[in-house]
């Protein structure tokens, strides 16, 4: 056997084998997605979103407090979540709290921006309400907000606004920069009743194949992915065009649903494969896991 084939004396032990990994998953590499309701008592599990709930402002101590303890370190908001930012930081004083920056679940429609008569959709008012909407995220305590509509010029808007309104030092902005269309997002979409009435969101998000656009994205609106082992290149690719920047992937309803269903189907035991989808996603480059998996991580990490 010729030496250099030699790999397994060098992870035949559990710490060795820690040490061969670059850098691996702790407590505040996660950040939870968690959906709000205007029904300030509510608590309304989401069918498609197994054991997710949306939750209102007056459940959130009950429900947060707990995880808090275990060591969550950040939330990002969905919804109508300025009450719920505003009781968080309250609540809770060290929880790095993300609001989700988007008109889809706001407008009749579905649709993430606002349209011309004739159907197109109308860039500069969109861009320049979702920068409005994003400010007032950050008034009202938002440490972060995070655009998830891929709407061109809504980066240059945001920071604008938020510079001009003093927050400019005071709240980070992390883009959804390379955002696929995908088949994924569905139970999100019931979980925030943001399924679109007509058409669907192509025109927005970056076809499946096309990762050239999706590496222009990232050069124009750094920090952040959507979803999946659909779309591990796309982090790779960001890690290198964005070397210094953080890096967020967010593992999206429809990839959680799908590791969920096969560990209910005998597939796999849910928590090896919940580790590997994202390890994979560490590997790639990432920084930052934006994951419905963060309750059980947090206890797994404690095993
Ligand atoms: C809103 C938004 C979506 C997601 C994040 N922000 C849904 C969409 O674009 O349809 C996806 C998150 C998920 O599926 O968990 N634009
Ligand atoms: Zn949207």
């Amino acid at each position: 056997m010729d030496i250099s084939s030699v790999l397994q004396g060098g992870y035949q032990h559990p710490l060795s084998r820690s040490w061969q990994a670059q850098r691996s998953l702790t407590k505040s590499m996660l950040m939870y997605p968690i959906f709000i309701t205007d029904d300030p008592d509510a608590c309304v599990e989401i069918p498609s979103l197994p054991g997710q709930c949306r939750w209102g402002v007056n459940r959130l101590e009950g429900f947060l407090g707990p995880l808090v303890k275990k060591g969550l370190k950040s939330v990002i908001l969905f919804g109508p979540v300025i009450s719920a930012v505003r009781k968080l930081r309250t609540l809770f004083p060290t929880l790095y709290i993300a609001c989700d920056v988007c008109l889809c679940e706001y407008t009749s429609h579905g649709h993430c921006g606002v349209f011309r008569a004739d159907g197109s959709i109308d860039t500069e008012p969109s861009a320049a309400r979702i920068a409005e909407v994003a400010l007032a995220y950050a008034q009202a305590g938002a440490h972060c907000v995070a655009p998830s509509d891929m709407m061109d010029g809504r980066i240059k808007a945001i920071k604008r606004a938020l510079i001009d309104g003093g927050f400019g030092n005071q709240c980070t902005l992390m883009s959804y920069s390379a955002k696929f269309a995908s088949a994924l997002y569905g139970p999100f979409r019931d979980a925030a009743g943001s399924a679109p009435s007509f058409g669907d969101r192509k025109m927005l998000s970056v076809a499946t194949h096309g990762e050239g656009l999706a590496r222009r994205a990232i050069r124009g609106a750094i920090s952040s992915c959507e979803t999946s082992p659909a779309i591990l290149d796309v982090i790779q690719d960001a890690k290198e065009l964005a070397p210094d920047h953080p890096l967020a992937c967010y593992q999206v309803s429809g990839e959680y649903a799908m590791v969920v269903a096969g560990a209910r189907a005998g597939v796999y035991d849910l928590r090896t494969m919940a580790f590997e989808t994202v390890e994979s996603m560490i590997r790639a480059g990432c920084t930052l896991i934006l994951t419905y998996f963060t309750p059980a991580f947090l206890d797994w990490l404690d095993e």
